[in-house]
């Protein structure tokens, strides 16, 4: 499938096996593995992108590789996930440390959560799964229109709060 998102600022398409070394390199750095689960080996690293690979090649979605419009260079990774066993179809974001706090990761995932309903008429929810004490991500979450959920994900050992939009009124402000 041929999908390309264009907001203000970024140009968002499927991820692909040409990111595999900007995406470990992203993941590698501690600032932005601290909030999941720490940095891992390149080995480890290089398996979770083949995964990312395989999840658009088995369910026609995954995440979306974020690019800066003005420079090309890519910033992160943003987008639809649910693989086996997720509480429901998840938008997230991790965006490189470099290109932090220009609210980068929230005009993705808005670009993104677009899409995702677009392409999901019946779906009644987005959600997003977040470590509580993910400050930064749940400030994304907020600004994207979601709201922390009673629900919980185990994730790896973590309990992760899950984050939800309903589909009207998230299309009422955002579609
Ligand atoms: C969460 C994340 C995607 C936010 O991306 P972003 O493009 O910087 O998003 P924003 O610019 O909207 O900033 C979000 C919040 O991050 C914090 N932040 C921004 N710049 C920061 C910086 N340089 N250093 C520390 N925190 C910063 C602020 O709290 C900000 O919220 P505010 O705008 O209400 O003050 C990014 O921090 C990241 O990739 N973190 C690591 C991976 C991760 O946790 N992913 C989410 C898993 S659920």
């Amino acid at each position: 499938m041929t999908v390309r998102i264009e907001t203000e600022r970024l140009i968002l398409r499927p991820i692909e096996p040409r990111d595999c070394d900007d995406h470990i390199a992203m993941m590698s750095d501690p600032l932005v593995a601290e909030t999941l689960g720490g940095v891992q080996s390149r080995d480890i690293l290089w398996r979770q992108f083949a995964s990312y690979l395989g999840h658009w090649s088995i369910r026609g979605f995954g995440w979306f590789s974020v690019e800066e419009r003005n420079s090309g260079a890519w910033l992160g990774r943003v987008g639809p996930w649910m693989p086996e066993g997720w509480p429901g179809l998840e938008c997230g974001w991790t965006i490189a440390s470099s290109a932090w706090g220009k609210g980068y990761a929230p005009e993705a995932a808005i670009g993104a959560t677009k899409w995702i309903f677009a392409q999901f008429p019946d779906l009644p929810r987005i959600i997003s799964t977040i470590d509580p004490s993910n400050t930064k991500s749940q400030a994304v979450a907020k600004k994207i229109g979601e709201t922390k959920t009673e629900e919980t994900f185990d994730f790896s050992g973590f309990k992760l709060d899950v984050w939800a939009a309903d589909r009207a009124s998230w299309l009422s402000r955002f579609g």
